[in-house]
């Protein structure tokens, strides 16, 4: 497998040089190293927001200063075909207007925390609340809507960028200035890594993540449904109806989170199940059996048959997030000129669990003066 995909890199790698060349468009040339930056918009306020275009190993990345937002990320499938797996916008507009956090950063804090209400060393804060009574994805204004100063890089055979974001002292209720720094690394392999940081001057809560949203067939292709996916765990957080986890890690044996050995998404999607009626689908937090680790340790396989296209996931974190794209109601169109519907893509956020500040059994979230926090992905590509 491995030896298939780099000789193909080697193939695609010459033919994508030429292309560029006769192209002349902003794009960064296979191997040459360098991320090459465009204008690809600008705020309302006037804020410029560029897009950063990097390649390499047979992966190609461009990535908004806007969010950190991942706009495309192609892969080849198994005949060195290029498609667009993620999904997203072609308009700075689009991403400001009517975004589902496609491809973003997520900040302070991914997912739920239940009415946007915590208490830490003895004061209580109230947070921005944006999801009915809850807080989401780090309230009205997260870090996915935020500007992020980023510099390219190249360093031995990696290409990357450095992202960097400060959230000030209050910002959407969360204490301490925050100061977060996200790396995001090509390899030579192709493979596409996320090194979170963040410090903090006052005691806080923090769980950073990324919200692409994968279709292996390439966006706007249909439904992920026939996605063949693993996941390494034995328990994941069932949630009320308001999809904040009850506390219980409950095993998964005989539901349909049951992921342990490979199934296609829509195997058990509409089994009659009340954890799927709150979700609408799956949106749930897998409690990974490996825990948290110091290195990356895989937790995930995502294959789509079809193209042969596959995405193995390794992370740092104890939590997985598999949402499988309820909420597309058909009411938006991706850069390829197709309409998202329910299904059209998943996500796979990798994370510490919803609502921690509330359920003191959880691993804990907590960043205090003088620590950093730390969080790293991996995402593989193979066909
Ligand atoms: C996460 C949440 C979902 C939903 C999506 C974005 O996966 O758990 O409920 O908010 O983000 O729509």
């Amino acid at each position: 497998m491995e030896l298939n995909r780099r000789t193909l890199i080697a193939g695609t790698a010459a033919a994508g040089i030429a292309a560029t060349t006769l192209g002349g468009t902003a794009q960064a040339a296979p191997g040459s190293g360098r991320p090459v930056k465009e204008l690809f918009g600008k705020l309302a306020d006037g804020t410029k927001i560029y897009r950063w275009s990097l390649e390499n190993g047979g992966t190609r990345l461009k990535v908004l200063s806007y969010g950190g937002i991942v706009q495309s990320l192609e892969i080849p499938d198994r005949h060195g075909r290029y498609k667009n797996v993620s999904l997203g916008f072609a308009t700075i507009e689009d991403y400001v207007a009517k975004t589902p956090y496609f491809g973003a950063l997520i900040g302070r804090y991914g997912n739920r925390i239940a009415k946007g209400r915590f208490d830490l060393d003895g004061k209580s804060y109230q947070l921005s609340v944006n999801d009915g009574v809850n807080s989401l994805h780090g309230g009205a204004k997260g870090f996915d809507k935020r500007p992020w100063d980023i510099e390219g890089f190249t360093s031995g055979s990696d290409v990357g960028l450095h992202l960097y974001y400060t959230s000030v002292d209050g910002e959407m209720g969360y204490p301490g200035t925050l100061k977060a720094k996200v790396t995001y690394t090509l390899t030579r392999h192709g493979d596409w890594r996320i090194d979170y940081e963040a410090t903090t001057d006052k005691a806080t809560v923090v769980n950073l993540t990324s919200h692409v949203y994968w279709n292996l067939a390439g966006e706007g292709s249909g439904s992920i449904y026939d996605h063949e996916l693993k996941i390494a765990a034995a328990r994941y957080t069932p949630v009320d109806s308001g999809l904040i986890p009850t506390g219980e890690l409950a095993k998964v044996a005989g539901t349909p989170f049951d992921f342990r050995r490979t199934k296609t998404v829509g195997e058990d999607i509409r089994e009659a199940n009340q954890q799927l009626l709150y979700g609408k689908g799956i949106d749930h937090n897998w409690v990974l059996d490996k825990g948290i680790t110091a290195k990356p340790a895989h937790v995930a396989t995502l294959r789509d048959p079809s193209s042969g296209r596959t995405l193995r996931i390794a992370t740092t974190e104890p939590g997985l997030q598999f949402y499988s794209g309820n909420f597309l109601d058909g009411t938006l169109v991706g850069p390829g000129g197709h309409i998202y519907r329910q299904g059209d893509a998943l996500c796979l956020e990798t994370q510490h669990f919803p609502n921690s500040p509330n359920q003191p059994a959880f691993p804990s979230t907590v960043l205090r003066p003088g620590e950093t926090y730390r969080s790293s992905t991996v995402h593989s590509f193979d066909a």
